[in-house]
């Protein structure tokens, strides 16, 4: 198996000068000599889907937001650089390499739906892509590449849920990163001066933005794509659609950056072409199982449920993983071997995600938190019969009236570990399996000499969100809802709206 250079350069990009000797900018160049119409279409015809986890048609997505403008205010494309998926190093080591090609890839994104500013929104924490993203941006403005887009780093906080579209353009709009209810599309920044006197009720934490909907709102919608989805459309545009699928299957098409971790000889991320056996890829980038161990369940991110060991040969694509009850999320691979208790694993995840919970949806929240107090009991043979109903129970009400998708997330995953690994839980129930404390979940902060370094904070993370001794026992919903994040000096030129003449009516 090989891996693959269409995205994630092996030799890292300095300048921009650089950048351009190699050929970049040409992807830019094509799009500025075609109409916008003609950039999504080949978009479409490329079959390139977002990489940021969900798989959803970037084409597809680019025309909804064009037949959507605003006719009184501009489009923005937001590059989400929030990258916080557990077991996900891929957006930082492409931004690494070369946010180039990413700030290519928005300005042609840009072009194509009419916006005049993109905003990368990253973590603050992210100190050495911001550095090298801000050093680009400073470059494309002064050699005048940036053909008149405005182009801005949002610096954001770490939570999970700022990665989450919603929340991402919530807290670049100045508020915390509490999803608003999923709408077809999304209105964005600044969303509150543009808004129309019927539009339909803000539903985000100061409950002041304008919803999504075909007619509701003049207010713009913003396009939020992933750091990976935007790498791969400069060179679709300079070589074509057809270039594009010359690897990959034919619903998966391309190239997809995995990151793999856990019980591996090492820890990497490289680029690999789509529909690459799983096996395969946890062997070339991590270097298979430790001596004389054997993987028994590989886990891809904390959205999809676990592949276990007779799965290993699927073939990392969207509906390959689909047709196995998992996902390739945001190609991040937890690899567990024959010594990992997957009840702690569980119990883990459930954590995770509780804590990362932000408490608008009682459920997802409360139930949420219960659901990773009974886990820990169970992986610690404290559990008996009763507290495993309650966790069947919990497990089927957690995504009750979400809002967003990481309630279905928590429900997903936990099922997939009660529905594979039955035997693994009942033997802690019934004092055969060895007390284990819940496995660490959490995001990545790099991965050093084949190492991964997570964020080991995570541990003292109340579920208020504070690292405070004691949490105040409320929700971060309950208590942030009504401060907000804090001010921004983005201000969206409302009165420059690029035109698509060049589109067809
Ligand atoms: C809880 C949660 C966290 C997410 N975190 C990220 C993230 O860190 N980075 C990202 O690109 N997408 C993330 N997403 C997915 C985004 O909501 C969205 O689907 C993505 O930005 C769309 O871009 P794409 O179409 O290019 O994939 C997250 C989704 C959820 C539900
Ligand atoms: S589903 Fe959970 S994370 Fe999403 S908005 Fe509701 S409470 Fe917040």
């Amino acid at each position: 198996m090989r891996t693959v250079r269409r995205v994630l350069f092996a030799k890292p990009i300095a300048t921009l000068e650089q950048y351009l000797d190699r050929r970049g900018g040409e992807g830019l160049a094509a799009a500025l000599s075609m109409t916008p119409e003609a950039i999504i279409y080949r978009l479409e015809a490329s079959g390139l889907r977002g990489r940021g986890g969900a798989g959803f048609p970037t084409g597809r997505k680019w025309r909804t937001l064009v037949e959507n403008r605003s006719s009184t205010a501009p489009t923005t494309v937001v590059v989400n650089s929030a990258e916080g998926e557990p077991g996900t190093f891929k957006d930082r080591s492409i931004l690494r390499a070369n946010p180039y090609h990413v700030l290519e890839g928005a300005l042609i994104a840009a072009r194509a739906v009419g916006a005049n500013h993109v905003v990368f929104g990253m973590k603050r924490s992210f100190t050495t892509e911001v550095a090298r993203v801000r050093a680009a941006i400073a470059e494309a403005e002064a050699a005048g590449w940036a053909a008149g887009v405005g182009l801005e780093v949002f610096e954001g906080p770490d939570e999970y849920l700022y990665g989450e579209e919603t929340a991402l353009l919530e807290t670049i709009d100045g508020r915390y990163p509490f999803p608003r209810i999923a709408p077809p599309f999304r209105r964005g920044i600044e969303t509150v001066e543009v808004r129309r006197a019927n539009a339909t009720a803000a539903i985000g934490a100061s409950g002041r933005v304008a919803m999504a909907g075909p007619g509701d709102s003049d207010a713009a919608p913003a396009l939020v794509d992933n750091v990976e989805t935007l790498a791969n459309v400069p060179r679709i545009m300079q070589r074509g659609a057809a270039w594009f699928r010359t690897v990959g299957t034919d619903a998966s098409p391309g190239t997809i950056v995995c990151t793999v971790t856990g019980t591996t000889e090492r820890h990497g991320v490289a680029e690999v072409i789509m529909g690459t056996p799983l096996r395969q890829v946890i062997e070339r980038i991590g270097g298979g199982p430790l001596p004389s161990r054997t993987i028994k369940a590989v886990l891809p991110g904390v959205a999809n449920g676990l592949v276990t060991e007779e799965n290993l040969d699927v073939p990392v694509s969207y509906e390959a993983m689909a047709a196995i009850g998992s996902g390739v999320g945001s190609g991040g691979f937890i690899v567990f071997d024959d010594t990992v208790d997957l009840v702690a694993v569980a119990a883990g995840v459930s954590r995770f995600l509780g804590v990362e919970s932000c408490g608008q949806c009682t459920p997802c929240k409360l139930g949420g938190l219960a659901l990773a107090d009974l886990l820990a009991e169970v992986s610690l043979s404290n559990a008996d019969e009763r507290d495993l109903e309650s966790i069947t129970t919990r497990v089927t009400t957690v995504a009750d009236q979400a809002r967003c998708y990481l309630a279905q997330q928590h429900h997903v995953v936990i099922r997939s570990v009660l529905d594979r690994f039955p035997a693994e839980v009942r033997a802690h129930i019934e004092d055969r399996a060895a007390p284990v404390a819940p496995y660490l979940v959490a995001e990545l902060v790099d991965i050093r000499n084949g190492v991964a370094v997570h964020d080991e904070r995570f541990s003292d993370k109340q579920p208020d969100w504070s690292y405070d001794a004691e949490s105040t026992g409320k929700s971060p919903a309950d208590h942030l809802g009504k401060t907000r994040y804090g001010e921004w000096s983005f201000k969206p030129d409302l009165s420059v709206i690029p035109k698509l003449s060049d589109l067809p009516e």
